[in-house]
């Protein structure tokens, strides 16, 4: 068994639900991340391009700060993670801009934000289609090797994308965020590349994603599933992504969300539910579960 049987599991939150359309106030989705710090998460999900159309770029970054501070905590064990090469526009249009220049100036006003020396792990967004893969490769490695971040990793890559990576950045790249979840497991082979080369694979859009993540609730094998072990669907979702070697990183938008999600990891049946959860899932995704070895934990523990 993979991580949570360990003791340790691994979980992130994502902040995308807190800074798109429906989000909590700025001072409440404060107080949400400020609460998963004080839970003991270690791991925190954002993008420069994660804001409403019209309003300037960093607003979930601004929201990280300001937990990190109220916090108080030491923010050296908080792996951050950031994205560039992405831009919202006004009109709710999103665009791709990782030139080498357009992502070492977007890594320069991240850092700034975030208030951090160097940012842990700075992914590369999506892949530019007027930009060479390998040009925008270059410019992570220039990133780390300037020490504007600790890491870096890509976003919705293939496997091709991936072998770049592994020539270009070597071991600068340690992790891959794809979306992932039994409605869409078209990242298999990517996940499974992952387990194999000891990448951390961090799945996006894991409940069914931001704008639908009450999709859990209407499958019934999983709400009966749930129901059968005295948690919710969503509870054994997230024990069947930490069983198949990810990193999730729920979005939340309430209190209820991230303290469901951090009570699933204390469940005392939390191992058989995700033995079950496999085949339920399965049948969902019409697909078979990986069976491979976890990577070891890049991450602080949670
Ligand atoms: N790399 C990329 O291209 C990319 C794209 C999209 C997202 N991401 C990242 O991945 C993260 C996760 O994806 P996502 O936020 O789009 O979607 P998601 O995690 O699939 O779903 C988020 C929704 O699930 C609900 N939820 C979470 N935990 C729950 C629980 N225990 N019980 C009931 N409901 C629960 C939340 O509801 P409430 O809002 O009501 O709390 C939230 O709105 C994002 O936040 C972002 O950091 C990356």
């Amino acid at each position: 068994m993979p991580s949570h049987t360990a003791g340790t599991p691994r979980l992130g939150v994502g902040t995308f639900p807190v800074s798109g359309l429906g989000r909590p106030s700025a001072e409440q989705a404060t107080a949400l991340l400020t609460r998963a710090l004080d839970a003991g998460i270690r791991l925190i999900d954002t993008a420069d391009s994660y804001h409403l159309p019209g309003e300037s770029e960093g607003y979930a970054e601004r929201l990280v700060l300001a937990a990190l501070e109220r916090w108080g905590g030491d923010v050296t064990e908080v792996a951050v993670i950031t994205k560039g090469g992405r831009r919202l526009l006004p009109d709710g249009t999103r665009v791709s801009a990782a030139s080498p220049l357009d992502l070492e100036q977007a890594c320069r006003r991240s850092l700034d934000r975030l208030g951090l020396d160097a940012i842990p792990l700075y992914l590369l967004h999506r892949p530019d289609p007027a930009v060479p893969y390998a040009e925008s490769l270059r410019a992570l490695a220039t990133l780390c090797d300037t020490g504007l971040v600790e890491r870096v990793g890509i976003s919705n890559a293939d496997l091709d994308q991936i072998a770049l990576a592994h020539d270009i950045l070597g071991e600068r790249f340690t992790a891959v965020q794809n979306e992932y979840s039994p409605w869409n497991r078209a990242a298999e082979p990517e996940l499974r590349h992952c387990l194999e080369h000891d990448l951390e694979f961090l799945p996006w859009g894991g409940f069914g994603g931001a704008e639908s993540g009450s999709r859990p609730d209407t499958e019934p094998a999983l709400r009966e599933l749930a129901e059968r072990h005295g948690c919710t669907p969503h509870q054994v979702l997230l024990l069947w992504l930490l069983e198949q070697g990810t990193c999730p990183i729920p979005g939340v938008r309430r209190p209820e969300s991230l303290d469901s999600c951090l009570a699933a990891l204390a469940l005392p049946n939390r191992q058989q539910i995700a033995i079950d959860a496999a085949s339920v899932i399965d049948r969902i995704s019409g697909v078979s579960t990986v069976s491979t070895t976890p990577a070891s934990p890049t991450f602080p523990a949670h």
